[in-house]
């Protein structure tokens, strides 16, 4: 093969480890509800643009931090911002995104759990033949089981803690990319099945009809915090995959591919889901159950429908399973740096993981009464807190030490795109991305 093949190949893996990152349940799932807690198309509208004027360049931030440092995050922080002169304590960033990544895959694992279930129920057909009021009624039935709940939920952490140990995520990151076309294809023929129920056109005056009305603050605030989670962006989860970029890549081509696919998905998933609650009279804030109860309803209707809804789930795993990996690297990274050996780190991450996850499995039974903060379970604080606050805070720390901390030329060196792409991303983040996040999260607390 020769050098520029390679090369050429090692790209691509970036772009595809950070895809695999990227696209999970944050598109599928919980792009979905929350664009159906949130007005529609205000959701929408204020999502893409976060993408666009926040994703992207803290993303590069983030990445390039990884790419000049070359090491853990902690570590690459640290040495960086011995290298431009500035304290040492900015290597606490690294240790806020490790809590930040934690809170979050305690309930990634709880979530992906349940299309385990799913798969299992819809290889056995179960959903054969039923009327949605009995598909909602049996995923309420199962929420309301602790055990199956418990049982998947572990069996999700043992899939994702087991290729962790072994450091193989490479081979599942190629399985995960052989696959991700496939799961695009259902998600086409979804939508194209879509098209033809009498929901679609509701669907699409919800999705794309503007509704400035509908903009308040707290929109505002959870659409910013969906943008940097469904990007996997602010926890410096992805700074660590920076630290193995190839030398020569076009930073900002790099995380454009990327967030086209990630918008893609959750549009596609989007159009299928909302099509069936509006043929079936559904409301579209019903929460994080929306996706678990709409699209088996969705593929009963097609032919071969139960086989297909099983491939869908399993795909839909496959892709979380390479999020969730991404999630736990950088908490196994940080204990190792501390001198732990990887299986022991490994297994502590996972006993931490799954106690702290259980309070979201009880969140739906034991403990649905318990109120942690307002009204909220436990479920309903950890998937909306460390998202719409913690990801945006790691953020603009992240983009405050790219943008004002890093020395000119170790960034230029890092973006990769010349020194002309060097100074519009600058600029960018220095006076769109960083005093929007100020904004949105001052004015979301106060
Ligand atoms: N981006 C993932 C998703 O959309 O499902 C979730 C995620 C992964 C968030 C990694 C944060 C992270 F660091
Ligand atoms: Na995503």
């Amino acid at each position: 093969m020769s050098e520029t093949l390679e090369r050429w190949s090692t790209r691509r893996a970036f772009i595809l480890a950070v895809t695999g990152a990227a696209v999970g349940l944050g598109n599928i799932w919980r792009f979905p509800y929350m664009t159906g807690e949130n007005g529609g198309s205000a959701f929408l509208l204020l999502y893409v643009a976060f993408v666009l004027l926040l994703g992207l360049p803290v993303m590069m931030a983030e990445i390039l931090i990884g790419r000049a440092g070359r090491r853990s995050p902690m570590q690459a922080l640290a040495h960086l911002a011995g290298q431009a002169g500035a304290t040492p304590h900015w290597r606490w960033l690294g240790l806020f995104g490790v809590t930040t990544v934690f809170l979050i895959l305690s309930f990634y694992s709880v979530v992906s759990g349940w299309s385990i279930e799913y798969f299992i129920e819809s290889v056995n057909g179960n959903f054969v033949g039923q009327t949605p009021e009995e598909i909602g009624a049996s995923f309420n039935a199962f929420l309301a089981d602790p055990l199956r709940m418990t049982f998947n939920h572990t069996l999700f952490l043992l899939l994702t803690l087991s290729v962790v140990a072994a450091g193989v995520s490479g081979g599942l990151e190629k399985l995960n990319n052989l696959l991700m076309p496939l799961l695009y294809l259902l998600l086409l023929v979804l939508a194209g099945y879509a098209v033809t129920t009498d929901g679609f056109g509701a669907a699409v005056a919800w999705l794309f009809t503007p509704n400035p009305a509908a903009i308040t603050v707290s929109v505002v605030l959870n659409a910013m915090g969906h943008a940097f989670f469904t990007l996997a962006v602010g926890a410096c989860a992805l700074m660590a995959y920076g630290a193995y970029m190839p030398d020569h890549q076009s930073l900002p081509k790099a995380v454009a591919a990327v967030a086209v696919l990630d918008v893609t998905v959750a549009l596609l998933a989007g159009i299928a889901i909302f099509s069936v609650v509006f043929s079936q009279g559904m409301d579209p804030g019903e929460g994080p159950g929306l996706m678990f109860v709409t699209l088996p309803i969705a593929f009963a209707e097609l032919p071969g429908g139960a086989w297909w809804l099983a491939i869908f789930f399993l795909l839909l795993l496959l892709a979380t399973w390479t999020s969730s990996i991404n999630l736990a690297e950088p908490i196994v990274a940080t204990l190792q740096g501390a001198g732990l050996r990887r299986g022991r780190a490994t297994a502590l991450v996972g006993v931490a993981v799954w106690a702290v996850g259980m309070l979201s499995v009880l969140s739906f039974s034991a403990m649905a009464d318990v109120h942690w903060f307002g009204e909220m379970t436990f479920f309903d604080l950890v998937t909306t807190v460390p998202t719409d606050i913690f990801l945006p805070v790691g953020g603009l720390l992240i983009a405050i030490f790219a943008a004002w901390v890093m020395p000119r030329d170790t960034v230029v060196r890092a973006l990769d795109a010349g020194p002309r792409g060097f100074r519009a991303w600058q600029a960018t983040v220095r006076f769109v991305s960083i005093p929007l996040v100020v904004i949105v999260l001052v004015s979301g607390l106060l």
